[in-house]
């Protein structure tokens, strides 16, 4: 689905989400970070504080973290969920999960990772957003996959997309990341892709048109039965004009 606006595309990627958990309220979802969804989870927030979204018995799962980052640092992705929904929503703190990029044991905190989510009966729902290269959470092209949680080093690509969250360094952005793999991602039963913006319009293309490839992680997405793709004007601009009608007139 194309939207005029990227504020219209935030939009419908909330009320997408504020649907399933008016009908599923333990609604299990999992959550990207990000410049993109920043507009998606501030009108989860003005639901919430409108008496339109109870969170109190949904369960959240990032799907990623900077390794060496925790709770205490700005530039963690746990700090910019506390920012944008955490702090503004009444889910539970044990139910607002990140991936513990302070572990001292990341073998141990990947498979733990799993385990809850596993525990929690598997994700409902996933947000994505997409890399301009590709990647969906910190799964970076290469010419291998991880299917499960796992530790990765991240590309100078995605160390430079970062930099605004360490003072403009990209430097001083960690190496590495801990991030959901492709398995656990496309586990979820629904998935949404939120992309907006011109500097995206090729890479959704290649992601939704091109072959399926591993240098192109998003592009496993073409395997999975329910993808909902909600795009605004500019980030569809690539794409051939059958793939944009509004939903009003698609198909689906
Ligand atoms: C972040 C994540 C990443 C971002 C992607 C797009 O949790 O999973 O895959 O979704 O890098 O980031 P923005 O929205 O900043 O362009």
């Amino acid at each position: 689905m194309t939207y005029a606006t990227a504020a219209r595309a935030a939009a419908a990627a909330a009320s997408r989400v504020l649907d399933l958990l008016r009908r599923h309220p333990a609604l299990v979802i999992g959550m990207p970070t990000g410049d993109t969804p920043v507009p998606m989870y501030r009108a989860l927030v003005r639901a919430h504080r409108a008496g339109r979204a109870d969170f109190s018995r949904a369960t959240t799962f990032n799907l990623d973290e900077f390794a060496g980052l925790g709770r205490a640092d700005a530039g963690s992705y746990r700090s910019y969920m506390e920012a944008h929904l955490f702090d503004h929503v009444n889910l539970r703190a044990r139910s607002a999960c990140v991936p513990d990029g302070r572990s001292a044991d990341w073998r141990r905190e990947v498979a733990r990772y799993e385990q809850r989510i596993a525990r929690a009966g598997g994700l409902d729902v996933i947000v994505l957003g997409l890399g301009r290269n590709g990647h969906i959470g910190f799964n970076e092209p290469a010419d291998s996959l991880q299917a499960r949680t796992h530790r990765v080093a991240l590309q100078p690509t995605t160390r430079r997309a970062n930099a605004r969250l360490f003072g403009g360094q990209w430097q001083a952005v960690p190496t590495h990341g801990v991030s959901m793999g492709v398995g656990t991602i496309l586990g979820a039963r629904q998935v949404i892709l939120l992309v907006t913006g011109a500097a995206k319009a090729r890479m959704v293309a290649r992601a939704l048109t091109g072959p399926i490839t591993t240098r192109v992680p998003a592009s496993l997405l073409q395997a999975h039965p329910d993808v909902i793709v909600i795009l605004d004007r500019a980030a569809a601009a690539h794409l051939a004009a059958d793939l944009k009608v509004p939903r009003s007139q698609s198909r689906r």
